[in-house]
């Protein structure tokens, strides 16, 4: 096995972004750097080649699928790139769906793939690190994270994550949480990660969210090489 499970890269930009259905949402202060090093790799690499892309993202879907939620609950998927969850999501009808990436290029190829649907979706480009348009954002139903929380290697970054998940999640919400666990790769996409158990992430939301399911899973990457996860079911209290 491999430690990384992508590629690397240089440089590339874009911020604005527009909704035509959903509040118009057009300034941002990002890290630049950050934001060119993930346009960089949404640019030279075919999406469904990356190391993290699911055709279907069974394991999130089932953890969906038992939470039992009203089509209209509030759904943030966090650090979306291209997922396909958002695929599935408006295919089942959801209709309160926001991705949220710093990739504006991922962005623009989730909403190319959606066509007439991207409209449906609120979209926000965003430093999940240094958040500025994600603190108007209406309380939610559910926070998603899949492949994203472990990329804040830092403890400052990991503490601004956290408090806004804690300010953005609605009381009797739920937070999906899968990172790499500690058998994992130590890399992805050229970046180091942090690997966790499901005591880590546990202590590491205490106080205000309740553990109410884990398990470990161990994806296929469209490489054939595995990537295994902890992925872990929260509730507010
Ligand atoms: C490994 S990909 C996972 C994408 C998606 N969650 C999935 O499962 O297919 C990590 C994503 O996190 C995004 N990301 C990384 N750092 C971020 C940050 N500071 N703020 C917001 N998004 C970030 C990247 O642009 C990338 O799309």
């Amino acid at each position: 096995m491999s430690s990384s499970c992508g590629t690397g890269g240089g440089c590339s930009h874009g911020v604005n972004i527009e909704t035509p259905q959903r509040p118009l949402i057009t300034k941002n202060k990002v890290n630049e750097d950050l934001q060119n090093y993930w346009d960089t790799i949404y640019t030279v690499v075919d999406y469904q080649k990356n190391g993290w892309y699911e055709e279907i993202p069974q394991k999130s879907l089932d953890l969906i699928h038992k939470l039992k939620m009203n089509k209209n609950a509030r759904i943030l998927n966090i650090g979306a790139g291209t997922t396909t969850l958002v695929d599935f999501l408006l295919e089942q009808n959801y209709k309160n769906i926001s991705a949220t990436d710093i990739s504006s290029t991922a962005l623009d190829i989730l909403k190319d793939r959606l066509q007439d649907d991207a409209k449906k979706i609120e979209w926000i480009t965003d430093d999940l690190t240094n958040p500025t348009l994600l603190l108007d954002l209406e309380p939610v139903d559910l926070w998603i994270d899949r492949a994203v929380f472990h990329f804040f290697t830092e403890v400052k970054d990991q503490e601004t994550y956290l408090n806004l998940l804690a300010q953005k999640v609605k009381k009797g919400g739920y937070v999906i949480l899968a990172t790499f666990n500690l058998k994992g790769a130590s890399k992805c996409s050229g970046l180091p990660v942090r690997r966790y158990s499901k005591l880590m992430l546990k202590s590491k939301l205490e106080g205000n969210f309740d553990l109410v399911e884990s398990f470990e899973y161990t994806y296929t990457m469209p490489s054939g090489d595995t990537r295994p996860y902890i992925y872990t079911l929260f509730k507010r209290v």
